[in-house]
């Protein structure tokens, strides 16, 4: 592909008005967005080929030129290329389409034309701004959310636009919307930071090979790259970070933008709704397990067994310990124990640090429920030399008694634990497709946002819900 090409395709195709209806019925009748491919000839006045989404492998050479209704646009890139970069207007015609294309409706064909210069010829076409997604926003901190329609963001310099699949809702979402923490996000904005899907368009400076590809979008929106933390490998705690769903537009939409070097590949063997609560939950307590430094034989207590929990109780089990998990819901309990867990125990119904200390005390604690009660018996369960992880986030700046005498006398390291890193994301990917990881999440519906917060609120969640898109 000419290197020319590489770079700021997106919005280089638009529609008219009637071959927006015809794309949008199309949509309506296949349940899924449609794509057209450009691929011989001189494209003026010739026709694409038009599939319904996923059903025509693309070849190398075919470069994305933008985004119609939530469908892409491909052109050969030589073609492209030897018609000296042209702007492109997809039109409808009488007529039947070649090959198995799909036809426009009603005994029309779609027309691909070169927009220059001939704007006598071509009737007016829409602006970007028609092409709209869904997306559930944050209108007031506390209130509901609300489903809007707005535009399909288009990815600036560095940016990449990704087609969301799969979308999780991390309990942080639900911090968010209800302004829980002392930094608080300025509404309008749409949550979400484990978003999955294909990149559908680069913008400046961002390799076109991407697209196609599915990456997916964690809470680190992006980081500086240059200051001590990001180069020693630790840009999660980079001062100058930005968070999806948070300080930018997050995942709660059928389209988001994120910055290329943040978003990490998700391999072949990971569905897009197995890599959603991965990408937060799963990271985030395989980061937690790293940080405690578990070895074979330890026993980590697990405080919390929801989203984050259950995979908690997974990594531990990993690196060889024995786990006791903890929670106030029966059924998460069962779901933590055929997960492995070696103990369980109702923090509802029996004191966790007697429970802990009958089973030889924790050597790890990670708390990942957002009580800071569940803090405190997690630091007293803990054995000589053991390790408390915060991972659980309580409204406020809410904290714990930490006796000083004791916590030296035995050695306690009490240790915060935010999220993973991209590499700490790829090696969770990578254990999950080798069948070493079970995801345990049920799919809900983007307009269902409000319903599924009270479902997590209430503990009636088995374990992550996920939006299909
Ligand atoms: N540090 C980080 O990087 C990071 C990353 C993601 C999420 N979080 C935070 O972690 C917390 C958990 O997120 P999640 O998505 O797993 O939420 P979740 O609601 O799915 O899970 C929380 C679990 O804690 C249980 N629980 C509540 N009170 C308890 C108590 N007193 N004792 C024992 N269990 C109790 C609930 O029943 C539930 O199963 C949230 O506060 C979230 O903001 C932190
Ligand atoms: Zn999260
Ligand atoms: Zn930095």
């Amino acid at each position: 592909m000419p290197a020319t090409l590489k770079n700021g395709n997106a919005g280089r195709v638009t529609a008219t008005r009637a071959a927006h209806r015809a794309i949008k019925a199309l949509r309506a009748a296949h349940g899924r967005p449609v794509m057209f491919v450009q691929s011989g000839g001189c494209c003026d006045g010739s026709d694409p080929m038009c599939f319904p989404g996923g059903e025509f492998a693309l070849g190398d050479g075919d470069m994305m030129l933008g985004v119609l209704d939530g469908g892409t646009f491909h052109i050969d890139a030589d073609l492209y290329e030897a018609l000296g970069r042209p702007r492109l207007v997809l039109d409808v015609e009488e007529g039947t389409p070649g090959g198995f294309s799909l036809a426009a409706g009603d005994g029309l064909r779609f027309v691909t034309r070169i927009e220059e210069p001939a704007e006598s010829r071509l009737p007016a076409y829409s602006p970007v701004e028609e092409l709209i997604m869904k997306a559930a926003v944050v209108t007031h901190l506390g209130k509901p959310l609300e489903i809007q329609e707005l535009p399909v963001p288009e990815p600036g310099p560095g940016q990449v636009l990704v087609r969301m699949e799969a979308s999780g809702l991390c309990h942080t979402d639900i911090h968010a919307a209800h302004g829980d923490w002392p930094v608080k996000p300025q509404p309008p904005f749409i949550p979400g930071h484990e978003g999955v899907g294909p990149v559908q368009a680069v913008g400046e400076g961002v390799s076109a090979d991407l697209v196609g590809k599915r990456v997916a979008i964690p809470w680190l929106g992006s980081s500086c790259g240059t200051c001590r933390h990001c180069v020693s490998g630790w840009e999660t705690l980079c001062e100058s970070q930005v968070n999806s769903g948070y300080s930018v537009d997050g995942c709660y939409a059928e389209y988001a933008v994120a910055d290329a070097g943040a978003v990490v590949p998700v391999p072949e063997g990971v569905s897009s709704f197995d890599a959603a609560p991965l990408t937060c939950a799963g990271v985030t307590t395989y980061k937690a397990i790293k940080v405690a430094h578990v070895v074979p034989a330890e026993r980590v207590a697990v405080f919390g067994v929801g989203g984050l929990g259950h995979l908690a109780v997974q990594y531990a089990r990993l690196v060889g310990g024995f786990v006791t998990a903890v929670d106030l819901e029966p059924d998460k309990l069962g779901l933590a124990h055929k997960l492995g867990a070696d103990q369980i125990v109702n923090a509802r119904t029996h004191d966790p640090v007697e429970e802990i200390k009958k089973a030889g005390g924790a050597d790890v604690a990670i708390v990942l429920a957002a009580s800071p009660k569940a803090f405190e018996q997690a630091y007293r369960s803990l054995n000589r030399g053991g390790r408390l992880v915060m991972v659980g986030l309580p409204a406020d700046n809410a904290s714990i008694n930490v006796p000083i005498f004791e916590t030296v006398l035995s050695g306690i390291s009490v240790i915060g634990s935010i999220v993973g890193t991209r590499q700490d994301l790829a090696e969770v990917f990578a254990l999950h497709a080798a069948g070493r990881t079970q995801v345990i999440a049920e799919p809900r519906r983007l307009d269902q946002v409000n319903e599924s917060f009270d479902e997590v609120l209430d503990g009636r969640a088995e374990a992550r819900l996920v939006f299909e898109f």
